[in-house]
């Protein structure tokens, strides 16, 4: 059968310059992971502003612990069937472990992501000097970048563990320099992830670029959470700050019109998801 377009809307198309103008306004931005093309019918149909396609898919699809076997062929497959699957939603794709290792490999896996996975920004994780080098190369090149900083998994075995990021004041101000070197590297968008919700109000009001929170708090720009944890089919305990849209609804569509519906609203993260 073939559907694509299937989901023929029309919204208006979700831009790089225009997320900068939804945080100017005060508009919150919805972004949720998707990993194939009938998820991403479904977010493209709620409203949904930005699709990640995040390297949890080796979690939550290829059922590993960790992010790190993802590879930059795995990216550009489920980033390209996302794509065919969206029509205004902006696509944001991961670079996986290591692809960030070097600026020539960094460069080629964002070519490649936006080339042939169709994704219009790429995240990338950290801010260390070569990914800063890295950020203002892949902008440089009309690549716009997504920062990603606090608990960033491909950093787990670093840190120990999923561990908040962020808690002793040397650490929140560590991160606030990172926030600010993303940006000052050409950085368009900073995902949060894993740190308390009092950083992530610091950081998100110390930054001209849009912020979009995973467990960092109600005061970021946006919100993300992945696609499985919100519909509550990833095995184990859900994590605290998550919430399964899909109990006590009748339908993948209803959970993710709800998702969008609070994170708009601000009712959705409430202070039970966040971290102090
Ligand atoms: O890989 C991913 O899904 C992510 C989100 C958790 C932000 O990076």
């Amino acid at each position: 059968m073939y559907v694509q377009n299937a989901n023929a809307s029309d919204r208006k198309p979700v831009t790089v310059p225009g997320l900068r103008a939804m945080k100017a306004e005060g508009r919150r931005i919805v972004m949720l992971t998707a990993y194939d093309a009938s998820f991403a019918w479904q977010l493209e149909a709620a409203g949904v502003d930005v699709a990640l396609v995040g390297d949890s898919l080796g979690m939550v699809v290829q059922g590993l612990r960790s992010t790190l076997s993802v590879t930059l062929d795995h990216m550009v497959y489920h980033t390209s069937i996302v794509a065919r699957g969206l029509q205004a939603t902006l696509l944001v794709a991961d670079l996986p472990f290591m692809a960030d290792r070097d600026l020539p490999h960094m460069l080629e896996a964002g070519a490649r992501l936006v080339g042939e996975g169709g994704a219009a920004m790429v995240k990338v994780e950290g801010a260390a000097s070569h990914i800063l080098e890295g950020i203002e190369a892949l902008v440089t090149r009309a690549i716009p970048v997504c920062a990603h900083l606090g608990l960033t998994p491909q950093s787990v075995n670093k840190f120990g563990g999923f561990r908040i990021q962020g808690r002793e004041e040397s650490a929140a101000e560590r991160l606030l320099d990172q926030a600010r070197a993303v940006e000052a590297a050409g950085a368009d968008l900073i995902v949060l992830e894993g740190i308390p919700t009092a950083l992530g109000k610091r950081i998100t009001e110390a930054v001209s670029v849009p912020t979009i929170g995973i467990g960092a708090g109600p005061h970021c720009d946006g919100q993300v959470l992945v696609l499985h944890d919100m519909l509550g089919v990833t095995p184990g305990k859900r994590p605290k700050f998550s919430k399964d849209f899909l109990a006590g609804r009748d339908s993948v569509a209803a959970a993710i019109a709800a998702y969008v519906h609070d994170v708009r609203d601000g009712s959705f993260p409430g202070p039970e998801h966040g971290f102090n």
